[in-house]
């Protein structure tokens, strides 16, 4: 059984728990789902699915839920038409919400931004507009490299308005990244800023942009936001200012109606080779699955709450559950640029007392960052408006589910714990809340009208008390249509491992426990999760090999109490140079490296040069024992090692550089 080495332990700990938290009457009287939701999509769930596709408008109704003709490519919503922005903006306009706040931005220097929905009409067409002057239309791609900026949420929904693809990358990603990810989409436009706010400063961003578009092809204009107001270069054949362009602009914009299945974004995900897969999502089925996931998993009442999504737009949770969710929804929203300790680490509570906000979905990282800041903090906000509690990314542990509802719940409110991916494009697996008797560190439950199973190495389901990987054994609205431009690599990253069975292989470990509930256990494959962000063993190792000095690398997530994996890179320096003395140099110099390869998140925590790898007798790298290296285990069997004296001689270097 492939299983993510070193969790048995882990899993028989969380396996014992065993409290589990019943909604509150209260809650449960006023729940937007019921526990019947579950028995009507199980008896019919393209019925299921197709009222759910009512919450949205369709200028042209659709004439077949599904089609799966075509395995693995679905079409949901076959013959519908329709225009997201439209869905996500105007409509709440026209139904007399124009003044409800879609936006509260806050800045991290404590600027802000109110931003009602007749203001996001209005600025989503100027940007519409401004993007058609620029040559944008129907199936162009654009390119979105900016920080947690309103400019971010009406240049995506500028996009889908023209029936054009956004590929977002993230801020944080270097100059490289972003060059590769703009030459596999063929961006037309790249959109950016001067600057952004981090830990108080204003960090240059618009430099890794000139530097990626001295080698992209494809891209005829930089439109460049002005967030600090620090000096950029500028170069006049592209780059033009966004206040010259987008203000200009005509406050009205017609949108067209497009097919379902018309592509609306691309956003690149790490897989297990070096190259990051750039994952399609369609329209219809896409906008279905948000509107309907945010509305029953945050229990969202538009008129009332205030919700607050910390994830950045650059990653999916961005994409679905600031963008495309909550606006389908009507819902009022906070967006902040900053990070959780500036000026102080009581700035999200801070913003929560500030707004009101009753739902919250955060990251089990930045839970286990708050306990090591201490409760005291949140304690002297008043945290009384909060009502629903999420989070995304990676497995959250009990102890600090327990944390999250004492402390910052007031002891009362639901946790949703949400498993999705990248590649699914919305929620699957989550507690209702209102509904499910939630369980510390259990994700629980599909939702409603979502199937999935936990199989063996042959694809044979596991029953109660069984573990082993996690599949989705049926299409789903929300799902992704393929990889940009690599049909083949579609089918054979998902679809290969269980072909006979027609299964989607997510790449989760997974395990029941006795009461049926679902635990997932991290990934199966050489993928880790970083503070919850996706990052492959291959691509830090590409990018370790490409510096001059290393021969050979190998990389391992090793377990992090704060971030939940911890990057460990082992290095074989060429011409065995700086073994032991002059490492240090080496080693500062390699992390710097592969944050300007790839980007600070990938920046490994630590590097270890050792003399020697250990290598099957087929030459495969035995991560599972560099593992038990980085996090000072005793080291497992070594007996398929082609040399067994390998892990002698790395430990015997670790202890004398040590
Ligand atoms: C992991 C983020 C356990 C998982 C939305 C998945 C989780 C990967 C959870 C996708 C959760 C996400 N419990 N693991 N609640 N949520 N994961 O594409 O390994 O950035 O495959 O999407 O994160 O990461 P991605």
């Amino acid at each position: 059984m492939s299983q993510p080495d070193g969790q048995n332990n882990t899993l028989d700990n969380l396996l014992s728990e065993s409290r589990t938290f019943p909604p509150s009457a209260e809650f449960a009287a006023q729940a937007n789902a019921t526990a019947e939701w579950y028995d009507q999509a199980a008896a019919d769930r393209e019925a299921f699915w197709a009222d759910q596709a009512s919450r949205l408008h369709w200028d042209t109704q659709w004439d077949q839920v599904l089609d799966w003709s075509q395995a693995p490519f679905a079409k949901w919503f076959v013959g519908g038409r329709l225009n997201v922005a439209y869905n996500c903006v105007d409509r709440h306009v026209e139904a007399g919400h124009g003044d409800r706040v879609a936006i509260h931005w806050e800045g991290e220097p404590g600027d802000s931004r109110r931003i009602t929905y007749a203001d996001l009409q209005r600025e989503v067409s100027k940007t519409a507009n401004a993007l058609a002057e620029l040559g944008v239309g129907s199936g162009d791609r654009v390119a979105i490299y900016l920080p947690m900026l309103p400019e971010a949420v009406f240049s995506m929904l500028a996009c889908a308005r023209l029936g054009a693809l956004h590929s977002v990358v993230f801020g944080g990603f270097s100059a490289e990244a972003l060059r590769s990810r703009v030459n596999d989409a063929e961006a037309k436009v790249v959109i950016t800023c001067d600057g952004q706010y981090r830990r108080g400063k204003p960090m240059p961003l618009k430099a890794n942009v000139d530097e990626a578009v001295k080698d992209t092809p494809s891209v005829e204009h930089v439109l460049v936001v002005q967030r600090t107001g620090e000096d950029v270069s500028w170069n006049s054949g592209l780059d033009m200012w966004w206040h010259e362009v987008v203000d200009r602009q005509s406050e009205n914009h017609t949108p067209e109606t497009f097919d379902s299945e018309h592509p609306l974004f691309i956003l690149y995900t790490s897989g297990t080779t070096g190259k990051p897969k750039g994952i399609l999502h369609t329209s219809g089925g896409f906008l279905t699955q948000a509107a309907y996931t945010h509305d029953v998993v945050f229990d969202l009442k538009p008129d009332s709450d205030v919700y607050w999504c910390t994830a950045d737009i650059g990653w999916v949770t961005g994409h679905t559950y600031i963008v495309y969710g909550p606006l389908a929804n009507g819902a009022s929203q906070v967006i902040y640029e900053g990070t959780p300790n500036t000026p102080h680490e009581g700035r999200h509570w801070e913003i929560v007392a500030k707004y009101g906000v009753s739902l919250y979905y955060t990251a089990p990282t930045t839970i286990r960052t708050f306990m090591k800041w201490g409760a005291d903090i949140p304690a002297q906000y008043d945290l009384s408006t909060l009502r629903v509690l999420g989070t995304v990314g990676e497995p959250i542990n009990p102890e600090a589910w327990m944390w999250y509802r004492e402390h910052i719940g007031g002891g009362t409110a639901p946790i949703v714990d949400t498993w999705w991916q990248t590649e699914t494009g919305a929620i699957m697996i989550s507690p209702l809340p209102g509904v499910t008797a939630a369980k510390p560190g259990s994700a629980q439950t599909p939702l409603p009208g979502i199937s999935v199973k936990v199989v063996d190495e042959n694809g044979t389901e596991v029953g109660a008390g069984g573990g082993g990987l996690l599949v989705l054994d049926k299409p789903w609205p929300g799902m992704l249509r393929g990889i940009w431009g690599d049909d083949q690599r579609y089918r054979e990253t998902y679809w290969s491992r269980f072909a006979e069975q027609g299964y989607y292989f997510a790449g989760d470990g997974a395990k029941y426990d006795e009461d049926g509930d679902l635990w997932l256990l991290g990934r199966v494959d050489d993928v880790m999760n970083v503070s919850g962000h996706r990052i492959s063993t291959t691509e830090v190792e590409s990018a370790l090999v490409s510096h001059d000095t290393v021969a050979e690398a190998a990389v391992v997530g090793a377990s992090d109490p704060t971030t939940g994996e911890g990057i460990v890179a082992f290095v074989i320096l060429r011409g065995g140079a700086g073994e032991q003395a002059g490492g240090d140099q080496a080693v500062t110099a390699l992390r710097e490296h592969v944050a300007r390869e790839i980007g600070p998140i990938a920046k490994p925590r630590q590097i270890m040069v050792v003399p020697e790898l250990p290598k099957t007798r087929s030459g495969k790298i035995m991560r599972r024992l560099l593992r038990d290296v980085a996090e000072n285990r005793e080291i497992g069997d070594v007996s398929t090692l082609a040399d067994s004296s390998v892990m002698d001689q790395i430990s015997a270097g670790l202890n004398t550089s040590s």
